[in-house]
């Protein structure tokens, strides 16, 4: 059972990647905290697996309720991961995670950190196209080898991406702050297609008259709206407009 969060693809490529390889089912964290699904039952020997993008050297306050709720049936032993994906560094967002099962009676055994395309467009620019490509090739070599320790049940912390860990309780409450809908604008160029809403994982966005609006004063800041406009019409403050969208895809494999 692999439990993954993802705004823009990355960390469910990399959920599915492994998935295929171990035979395990993927289960989506934000349709859980949705209709507040939280028990669940392993079968015997089954791996359990979380998958999910830092948030300013943080976790995605989506996983966090999702963590914080989990029930776990469990049956004999269970090899269990976390997976985070990034696009510089993961500050502790993995050791959040590992305190938060911990609480919840789970333990982790393995823990990966993996570097794709940043989706931050606030501050990055994800215009490039073949530097994208470039950045997730890469990255597919990395998802390569963590699928493999991963069937094979190996143990250990292999994220060598922490950086200045030991700062993540201050970029926790940057968080936090920061993840108001107030600077989200629509421009003109909305044609009403409501996909925004229609995938917000936080159920903040609303069709007014064809338009979206935000309901909620407060979201994950995923950014999946944003990146998921058919006519790129979203914005977030001043900078995102000339940053471009991105939103993951598959990786080609030469013939
Ligand atoms: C609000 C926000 C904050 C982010 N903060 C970080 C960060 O602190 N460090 C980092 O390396 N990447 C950061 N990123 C980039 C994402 O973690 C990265 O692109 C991730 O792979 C996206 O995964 P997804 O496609 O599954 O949503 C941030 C992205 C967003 C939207
Ligand atoms: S996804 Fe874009 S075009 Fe569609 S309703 Fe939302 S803002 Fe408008
Ligand atoms: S409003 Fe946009 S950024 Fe916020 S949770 Fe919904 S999809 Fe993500």
């Amino acid at each position: 059972m692999i439990f993954y969060f993802s705004g823009t693809g990355n960390s469910k490529h990399v959920a599915d990647f492994i998935a295929g390889k171990t035979n395990d089912t993927v289960i989506n964290m934000a349709d859980c905290v949705k209709k507040m699904q939280y028990d669940f039952k392993l079968k015997k020997g089954e791996r359990v697996g979380f998958v999910y993008p830092i948030y300013c050297w943080s976790l995605p306050s989506v996983v966090e309720e999702f963590a914080k709720n989990l029930c776990l049936e469990k049956y004999g032993k269970h090899y269990t991961f976390s997976v985070a994906t990034c696009g510089v560094a993961t500050g502790g967002a993995d050791m959040q995670l590992a305190k938060i099962l911990a609480k919840r009676g789970i333990g982790l055994h393995a823990t990966f950190a993996v570097k794709m395309v940043d989706n931050y467009t606030i501050a990055f620019n994800v215009k490039n196209a073949s530097k994208n490509e470039a950045i997730n090739i890469k990255a597919e070599e990395s998802i390569k080898n963590i699928a493999f320790l991963i069937n094979n049940k190996t143990g250990g912390y292999h994220n060598h991406l922490r950086g200045l860990w030991p700062a993540s309780k201050a970029t926790k409450v940057v968080y936090q702050l920061t993840r108001k809908t107030s600077p989200f604008k629509v421009s003109e160029d909305c044609i009403g297609c409501g996909l925004c809403a229609k995938q917000c994982p936080a159920g903040a966005i609303s069709l007014d008259y064809g338009k979206p609006v935000w309901t909620e004063k407060k979201c994950a800041l995923c950014l999946s709206c944003l990146h998921h406009c058919p006519v790129n019409a979203i914005n977030y403050g001043p900078t995102t407009k000339n940053h471009g969208q991105y939103t993951y895809t598959e990786i080609k494999e030469d013939k």
